[in-house]
């Protein structure tokens, strides 16, 4: 039981300082100060349904913390992962064997993914620093994103300004609050977007 909790300290500090060591390396890309914290990732990862038996799409996982939090939902070969740093990557590949981790941009999906935009996700959990983009490059990714899931089906995205990082006026797509966490640093919201109804 206390090598267990050590462990995970080394473990968590380990993270940290990789994150650190990532933020120094491209701030614009990592978008945050800190790996994602356990309340957000649970939370983020609670609107899996596992029995749809589609596999879960993770963009960004950085140091894994919200991968750890998605492996408590599904087993490893219904996840894919993509990450754009080197360094995460060859990480994430240590860290979690069984998962397809992939290289690349999350932005250039059917590339990313070589599939000709044929794999459908149950959903989609997403820590990409969406701000650091364009507002029609963010409409964009949403859009394809939403095309790969099934009706109703959301993208959680995380993200730390007070609104939404996409702006949703004139699009088919819905976007509502999932979650404020408080023990995140810096406090995380958490949003999900759905295809409108009608749409
Ligand atoms: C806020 S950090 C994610 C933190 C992660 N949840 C953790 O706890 O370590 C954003 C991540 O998105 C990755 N990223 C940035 N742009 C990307 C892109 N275009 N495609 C895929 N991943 C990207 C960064 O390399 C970084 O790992």
């Amino acid at each position: 039981m206390k090598n267990n909790i050590s462990d995970r300290l080394v473990r968590k500090f380990d993270n940290e300082l990789k994150f650190f060591k990532g933020w120094l390396d491209g701030p614009k890309a990592v978008g945050a100060i800190m790996p994602t914290s356990q309340f957000a990732a649970r939370s983020m990862a609670s609107v899996i349904t596992p029995e749809s038996g589609l596999p879960v799409l993770e963009l960004g996982p950085g140091t894994g913390a919200i991968t750890r939090a998605i492996l408590e939902r599904v087993s490893p070969d219904k996840l894919i992962s993509i990450e754009y740093s080197q360094d995460f990557y060859e990480h994430l590949r240590n860290e979690y064997p069984g998962v397809d981790i992939r290289l690349g941009d999350a932005f250039d999906l059917d590339t990313t993914l070589g599939d000709g935009g044929a794999t459908r996700f149950d959903c989609v959990i997403s820590a990409v620093p969406l701000l650091n983009f364009p507002m029609e490059t963010r409409i964009r990714l949403i859009e394809g994103l939403l095309d790969r899931l099934p009706k109703g089906r959301p993208v959680i995205q995380i993200s730390y300004g007070p609104v939404s990082p996409v702006a949703t006026k004139k699009t088919g797509i819905v976007a509502t609050p999932h979650d404020f966490v408080l023990r995140n640093i810096p406090p995380a919201r958490l949003w999900a977007y759905r295809r409108a109804a009608l749409a």
